[in-house]
C-alpha cells in the first residue's frame, strides 16, 4: 500500500466530503440568515449578465454530466446500446460546449470582481478565492477535455464510485495523468471550502417557482393614475 496515494486519495476525499456535508448543513441550520448568494447586482447590473449567465449554465450542466457519466458505470450504458467509445465521444463534445461556458463565464465574473470598484469595495477575500478556486477546477477541467485524451471510464469513474459507496481504491488513480489528478484534488478542495462560502446557495434551487400562483402585473397609463389620483397614498403612506 502507497501511503501517499492513500492519503490523497482517499483520506484527502473523505476529510473534504465530511466537511461538505457537516459544513453545509451546520450553516443551514445555524446561519440562515447569511444563506444566500450575496448578490451584488444592485452594485453593477451591466457587467454582470454575461458572466453570471455563461458561467451558471456551464456549471449546472457540468455537474449533471459528471454526476450521469462518472457514477452510473458503463455496463448500465451498455445496455442501451452506448458502448464505451461512444460515452466518451458524447462526453467530450458536451464536455467542450458547457465547460468552455463555464470557463469564460467564471473568467468574466472574477474579472469583474476584481476590476469594478464598487463590487470589489463591497466584495470579501472569500468571493475572490472562491472563483479563483472556480477557476482552477474549471480551467484544469476544460484542459483535459481538449488535450487530455485520457479514457476515465476505467479508473477515475470506478474510483469515483469507490469513493462514494464507500469502497475506495486509491490504486485506480495510478495510471491517470497529472493534469487529471490536480483537477480532482482542487475539485475536492473546492468542496470543502464550499460551506464556508457564498456557495451555500448552490441548494438554493428556486423550483417553487414553477409551481407557485401567478402574480399578476398591470401597467397603469399615465393618465390613469392622475384620475384615480397619487393622493389616495399621503407620504408616510397613510391613505387619504
Ligand atoms: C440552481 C442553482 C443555483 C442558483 C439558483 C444560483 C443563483 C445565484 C444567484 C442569484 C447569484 C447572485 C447573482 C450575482 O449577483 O452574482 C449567484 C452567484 C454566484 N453563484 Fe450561483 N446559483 C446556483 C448554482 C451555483 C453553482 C452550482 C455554483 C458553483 C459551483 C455557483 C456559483 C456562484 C458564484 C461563484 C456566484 C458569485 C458570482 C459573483 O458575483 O462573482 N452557483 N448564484
Amino acid at each position: 500500500m502507497d501511503l501517499t496515494y492513500e492519503l490523497i486519495f482517499t483520506v484527502f476525499p473523505y476529510l473534504c466530503l465530511a466537511t461538505f456535508v457537516v459544513g453545509h448543513s451546520y450553516r443551514y441550520i445555524t446561519d440562515r440568515y447569511a444563506w444566500n448568494a450575496r448578490s451584488s447586482q444592485i452594485l453593477d447590473k451591466k457587467s454582470l449578465f454575461w458572466g453570471a449567465v455563461l458561467f451558471h449554465v456551464g456549471i449546472i450542466l457540468t455537474f449533471l454530466g459528471h454526476a450521469g457519466g462518472l457514477l452510473i458505470p458503463q455496463k448500465y450504458y451498455d445496455l442501451f446500446g452506448i458502448s464505451s467509445e461512444m460515452h466518451l465521444v458524447i462526453a467530450h463534445w458536451m464536455g467542450e460546449v458547457v465547460g468552455i461556458a463555464a470557463f469564460v463565464g467564471c473568467l468574466l465574473l472574477l474579472w469583474r470582481r476584481l476590476s469594478n470598484k464598487r463590487v470589489r469595495a463591497a466584495g470579501t477575500l472569500n468571493d475572490i478565492i472562491t472563483l479563483g478556486a472556480l477557476t482552477l477546477v474549471i480551467s484544469t477541467g476544460v484542459y483535459n477535455v481538449f488535450f487530455g485524451h485520457y479514457n476515465v471510464l476505467y479508473s477515475v469513474a470506478p474510483w469515483i464510485r469507490g469513493i462514494v459507496f464507500f469502497s475506495p481504491d486509491p490504486e485506480l488513480m495510478r495510471p491517470v495523468p497529472l493534469s487529471f489528478k490536480i483537477h480532482v484534488t482542487a475539485a475536492w478542495a473546492l468542496l470543502g471550502f464550499s460551506p464556508f462560502s457564498r456557495l451555500v446557495h448552490i441548494w438554493s434551487v428556486p423550483l417553487f417557482y414553477f409551481f407557485r400562483r401567478r402574480i399578476v402585473f398591470r401597467r397603469k397609463p399615465l393618465g390613469a393614475i392622475g384620475k384615480a389620483g397619487f393622493g389616495r397614498f399621503e407620504a408616510g403612506g397613510k391613505e387619504g
